[in-house]
């Protein structure tokens, strides 16, 4: 792989867990210097101390991606410490799965606002300086959901679907300023995400398909270190990738 990774300013937000906290130990050993950003700090700064100790470069940063102030301040503190911001991976999200049906609306309002509110704050809070730059990365993380309907995922497929648009829209606008998107869309892969769905005949379901085709969160951490690694005239705008065994 080549490495245009070494030296890059990358905030990861879900950094605490699962493909966030995978992304964001990988993409520092390859020497990028790394912010991360999660409301639970006790995991973020863990994880900041592992790779500080491995002589890598990184702070934490409490942040709920919801609230524009919070994104604000994750992007204020990444330029204090490191001088600017190369890449920021837009990656919070929740996947409270249930039937309409069941109207768990607060939850439905819950997934708005973190898996497309929070996207929409962090291009906000970033944009500006990147455009000022004349340079940046903006990447998403999406899901096969963002392409397809499955039982008990209309309304977090609609948060991802609506990603894509938001994230086609914002490749066509940042092309002036040589800023690069790209939305990564995973399958199944093994991450707490499923430990917060509340019916659970719906948890009990995914978690025996996961658990049975799941990939580890490294999968996804590679994806992200071969989008940012290419030579800066390359701008990859989508991936999709799934264990090889789902179907779906
Ligand atoms: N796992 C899969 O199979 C899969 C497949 C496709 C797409 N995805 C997507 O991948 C992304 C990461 O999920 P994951 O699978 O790694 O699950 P995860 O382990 O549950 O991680 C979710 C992350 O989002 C953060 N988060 C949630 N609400 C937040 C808020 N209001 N403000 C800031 N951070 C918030 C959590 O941090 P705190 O709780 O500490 O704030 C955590 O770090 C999500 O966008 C998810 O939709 C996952």
């Amino acid at each position: 792989m080549t490495n245009n990774i070494a030296g890059k300013v990358i905030i990861v937000t879900g950094a605490s867990s699962g493909m966030g906290a995978a992304a964001a130990r990988h993409l520092a050993g390859h020497g990028a210097s790394i912010v991360l950003a999660a409301r639970r700090t006790d995991r973020i700064e863990g994880i900041v101390d592992d790779i500080t100790g491995s002589g890598g470069q990184a702070i934490a940063v409490e942040t709920d991606v919801t609230r524009l102030e919070d994104m604000q301040r994750l992007a204020k503190a990444a330029i204090d410490a490191f001088g600017r911001i190369d890449v920021l991976m837009n990656n919070a999200g929740l996947m409270p799965l249930s039937p309409l049906e069941r109207l768990k609306v607060d939850e439905w309002n819950q997934m708005i606002d973190v898996n497309l509110r929070g996207v929409l704050h962090g291009i906000a809070a970033v944009l500006p300086h990147m455009q000022e730059r004349k340079s940046g990365h903006i990447i998403t993380t999406a899901s096969v959901a963002a392409y397809k309907v499955f039982p008990a995922s209309a309304v977090y497929s609609a948060t991802k679907f609506a990603l894509r648009g938001l994230t086609e829209g914002l490749r066509q606008e940042v092309k002036p300023y040589n800023i690069r998107t790209t939305l990564i869309s995973p399958g199944a892969v093994t991450t707490e995400l499923l430990d917060h769905i509340s019916e659970a005949d719906v948890q009990s379901a995914n978690q025996d398909y996961v658990g049975k085709v799941g990939i580890p969160a490294e999968s996804f951490a590679r994806m992200v270190a071969f989008a940012v690694s290419q030579p800066d005239d390359v701008d990859v705008n989508e991936i999709v990738f799934r264990p090889t065994a789902q179907e779906l």
